[in-house]
């Protein structure tokens, strides 16, 4: 047998083979056995797990990490949300110091900081430029908009998804936003399982993107906007080496804060 494909998609049951040969077709991938187990599978290196409302992504192969999908409902998003810390992004951002903040999240990700302002009333353009995370971001927001919970409804309606590099985004998507927020690192080290996992997936898909964080944040400093915010580990220096204005420092993370005009 050849080497192993980067990825394939797999209906977990009859009723996802629709939208899984569409999803292959668009991700330009294999398309798996129809409930193929993740650990048994030798023909791609991870998969792309299609069920009636959610997309999960796993390696595959035995002791892998189990699958991560993008849930908003989740206890930890509420977790998150319940041990303050939306508290460092919200000042960092300027949450409280104009109405209807708009924000553009250039490195979206699985979404959660996204969803952490948008929960601190931001209105939030969310950037990812890797298919695959997009689609699994896109899979997100629609079960949250279709979950018939007002709570979580409401926040996703702040939301809006760009599939592509933030740094191309047309200059009308750029008018009237106040913030650009940026994330370009992995998660942070931890023993946490569900970081791990997160973790193992983000360097296998994005091995071949470290160090793009500079260009982004060359191209947010250039835009017409009052502040970029870039997430760093604590004790990391600054993206590209360029100082921040301020810092709103946390235990594990810090927010570097480059004011470029005064908000509201
Ligand atoms: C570390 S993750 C961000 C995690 C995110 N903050 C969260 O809360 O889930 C970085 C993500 O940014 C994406 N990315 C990096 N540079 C980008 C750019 N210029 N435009 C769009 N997406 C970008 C990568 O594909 C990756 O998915």
């Amino acid at each position: 047998m050849g080497d192993p494909e980067p990825l394939a998609v797999c209906a977990c049951t009859e009723a996802s083979l629709a939208t899984a040969e569409g999803l292959a077709r668009s991700l330009g991938c294999l398309l798996a056995p129809v409930g193929v187990m993740p650990r048994d599978y030798a023909a791609a290196r991870a998969l792309l797990l299609v069920s009636d409302d959610k997309l999960a992504l796993q390696l595959c192969g035995r002791k892998m990490p189990g699958p991560v999908s993008v849930d908003f409902g989740s206890s930890g998003m509420r977790h998150r949300r319940a041990a303050g810390h939306n508290e460092l992004l919200g000042k960092a951002v300027g949450v409280g110091r104009k109405s209807a903040l708009s924000v553009i999240d250039a490195t979206a990700g699985l979404g959660r900081d996204s969803f952490v302002l948008a929960d601190l009333g931001a209105r939030v353009r969310l950037c990812e430029r890797h298919p695959v995370i997009a689609a699994m971001l896109e899979a997100g927001m629609d079960a949250a908009r279709n979950s018939g919970d007002s709570w979580l409804v409401e926040r996703v309606s702040r939301m809006q998804l760009h599939k592509g590099d933030a740094c191309l985004l047309p200059p009308e998507q750029l008018v009237d936003v106040d913030v650009i927020y940026l994330d370009p690192m992995f998660p942070a080290r931890t023993k946490a399982a569900a970081v791990k996992k997160e973790m193992a997936l983000f360097q296998y898909l994005l091995h071949d993107s470290s160090g793009d964080g500079e260009a982004t944040l060359h191209w947010a400093l250039q835009q017409q906007v009052a502040r970029v915010v870039v997430k760093r580990p604590a004790r990391a220096e600054a993206l590209a080496g360029v100082a921040p204005s301020h810092s709103i420092e946390g235990r594990a993370v810090r927010y570097d804060v480059h004011v470029l005009a005064a908000l509201g």
